[in-house]
């Protein structure tokens, strides 16, 4: 085990025991998300003493840390082994959203050298540290390894989730309405491109009118939907299907919006969706986006929310590439392309990656759950 703190960082090979040669390696960046809970994972005292505020405000100066060794994985095409570092950039996203750009991207760029002298070949940029800026493209040009966002399988994942959701949910997806909230955001661009092929009728919803005119003209033409546009959020209330993939801070999709039986897929973190959905409504399913299955006997050796042998979609892009042999930059920037997220996803199915089943506010949904659901929907339905 490294030193929690990056500090001096023993210097070791990466052999592959099973065939005597080198082993191929990863490392991806972790960070608060909610800054209590994720902070105690780590440091259970600091954890449980701090504020949120004061955990936000000690982040600021505190230097990236070693999380983990990550052992176990195995692609089922090759057979090959790799391995992988979790590093940790302090930073919470109200962090990352308050201070200068160029001060997220130097402590990034810092937790990136830290992979780099852990020996790692290509570097994965979780949750917030993906969305800052110019969406990993800075990050990229200063450091030596390759990096990738992750945002291509993450973009695969979620549409495979939200459909399969569709489907156990009993909603025709070419009869459904459909809406994507933060439509003009990377991931939301270019998931509404996928789902405009599916589905009767598309609704983007986002903040700005300008931006979301300028999708809906390009989508407009190719796609078999409809497309409105909405800078309302209420406007869900119209969607039987909802995907959510905003960089807000702070929940933004309360019970009231939505009507019964309708499916909401959250990829975004923090969470889009309120806890208070799960509390009142009984009768909708809510998903988190973006769940997989690692190949192998992988052990993450730290618990980052899911159960053993899961990861995130954009964690499992980074461990393809490696899988792959694929040590170039890979998704970078704020325009995602269909061709990416095709061959991505072709690659991560080749190396044993699969869609996972559903979770919901950390707690796996089974299919009594979604039974459950879809009867109370339905007798709601009937009694408005
Ligand atoms: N689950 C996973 O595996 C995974 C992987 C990667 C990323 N993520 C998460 O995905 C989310 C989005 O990432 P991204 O790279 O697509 O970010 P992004 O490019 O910055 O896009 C976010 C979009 O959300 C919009 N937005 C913010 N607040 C909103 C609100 N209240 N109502 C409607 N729209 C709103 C923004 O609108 P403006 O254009 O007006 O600012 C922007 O278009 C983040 O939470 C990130 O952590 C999850």
């Amino acid at each position: 085990m490294l030193p929690c703190i990056n500090g001096a960082i023993p210097v070791e090979m990466n052999w592959n025991l099973h065939r005597g040669s080198p082993m191929d390696t990863f490392a991806f960046i972790i960070h608060p998300i909610d800054p209590k809970r994720d902070v105690s994972r780590k440091y259970p005292i600091l954890g449980r003493l701090l504020t949120e505020r004061q955990i936000d405000f000690f982040s600021t100066f505190f230097p990236p840390v070693y999380i983990s060794e990550i052992e176990g994985i195995t692609s089922q095409a090759t057979g090959k082994q790799i391995k992988g570092w979790f590093i940790a950039c302090p930073y919470t996203p109200r962090r990352m959203m308050e201070l200068p750009e160029r001060t997220v991207y130097r402590k990034i760029i810092e937790t990136g050298h830290f992979a780099e002298k852990l020996g790692a070949q290509v570097l994965g940029l979780g949750a917030f540290t993906s969305v800052v800026g110019d969406a990993g493209v800075t990050i990229a040009k200063a450091l030596e390894i390759p990096v990738t966002t992750g945002d291509s399988y993450t973009v695969s994942v979620a549409v495979q989730a939200i459909r399969e959701a569709a489907r156990l949910m009993e909603i025709p997806l070419k009869e459904a309405t459909t809406a994507v909230v933060g439509a003009t955001g990377s991931i939301g661009q270019i998931c509404a491109e996928l789902l405009a092929d599916d589905v009767a009728e598309l609704v983007l919803i986002g903040r700005r009118e300008d931006a979301l005119d300028e999708l809906r003209t390009r989508l407009q033409g190719p796609a078999k939907a409809t497309i409105r546009t909405s800078t309302h959020l209420d406007d869900i209330s119209q969607a039987q299907l909802i995907l959510t993939v905003t960089n807000a801070i702070h929940d933004i999709i309360h019970p009231e919006y939505l009507q019964p039986g309708s499916v909401v897929c959250d990829v975004a973190r923090p969470r889009d969706v309120s806890a208070m959905v799960a509390a009142a409504r009984d009768d909708i399913l809510v998903i988190d986006g973006g769940m997989v299955d690692v190949p192998g006997p992988v052990d993450f050796h730290f618990n980052f929310g899911f159960p053993p042998g899961k990861a995130y979609a954009c964690m499992a892009e980074t461990i393809t590439l490696a899988l792959e042999g694929r040590f170039e930059d890979y998704t970078l920037g704020k325009e995602i392309s269909r061709s990416r997220v095709d061959e991505i996803s072709r690659l991560a199915v080749k190396h044993g990656f699969r869609l996972s089943g559903f979770r919901s506010f950390e707690r796996e949904v089974t299919e009594q759950q979604i039974e459950a659901v879809r009867r109370r929907a339905h007798q709601a339905r009937r009694s408005d």
